[in-house]
């Protein structure tokens, strides 16, 4: 199962509903949701009301990619805010069993997520653990960025651990894909595809969502 999940750091915020009901329309599978707080990455997005308002939107999946200090702060608000998958940071998180595993037993999903410049082996221990791991193919923070030709080798070596050792989280990426790189990361063994200035900037939304979409099945 390959999954398109929009990140609505790139919509048009005047008309957030709209989008995201448009990207629905295209097929997207999830909606990505990037915390940020201007510490763990130097921008600030949006936070727990704005997931809540999508919640009240959209009926799939929330994917809540906290980009922040001390994460296990703020995890209960976004468990009130309708999060359905919540993915904290490897970098920023001490004790990261224990979170993913509190974010589980409040019936959610739970993620690890690595920066450009980390070894993903440091998620090899914890990743039997989680129900996905987020590689990110961009220095985390901003939308429409240039994407890091060495996420390729990165994923490869994540799903080839996953295979050999007989493990089913799923792998996502995020930062800076389009039609240009997608295909390659599914061959790549990704499963999850974050999309935010792809989708929403240029063109028709639902049509870039159906042409990503596409590009997947
Ligand atoms: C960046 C975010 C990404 C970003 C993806 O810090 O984690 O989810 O919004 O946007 P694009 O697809 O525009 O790179
Ligand atoms: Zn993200």
């Amino acid at each position: 199962m390959k999954i398109l999940a929009p990140s609505i750091l790139s919509a048009d915020f005047t008309k957030l509903g709209e989008e995201v009901r448009n990207t629905e329309l295209g097929g997207a599978d999830w909606i990505h949701c990037d915390i940020m707080d201007g510490i763990f990455v130097p921008n600030i997005s949006y936070g727990p009301m704005v997931v809540n308002a999508v919640n009240t939107v959209t009926n799939i999946p929330l994917d809540v990619h906290l980009m922040i200090k001390n994460p296990d702060a703020l995890i209960p608000e976004f468990l009130k805010a309708g999060a359905d998958y919540i993915t904290v940071h490897f970098e920023e998180v001490i004790h990261l069993h224990r979170t993913i595993n509190f974010i589980q037993s409040n019936k959610v999903k739970a993620g690890a997520a690595i920066n450009p410049g980390v070894n993903v082996e440091n998620l090899f221990s914890i990743s039997e653990f989680c129900d996905l791991i987020l590689i990110m193919s961009v220095n985390p923070g901003f939308g429409g960025q240039t994407f890091i030709q060495n996420t390729y080798k990165r994923i490869e070596k994540l799903a080839n651990f996953r295979e050999s050792n007989n493990l089913n989280f799923l792998i996502e990426v995020d930062g800076g894909v389009g039609k240009n790189n997608i295909k390659n990361l599914s061959d790549a063994g990704c499963d999850i595809f974050v999309a935010g200035a792809s989708i929403f900037k240029g063109g028709n939304v639902i049509n870039n969502t159906i042409e990503l979409k596409s590009l997947i099945k």
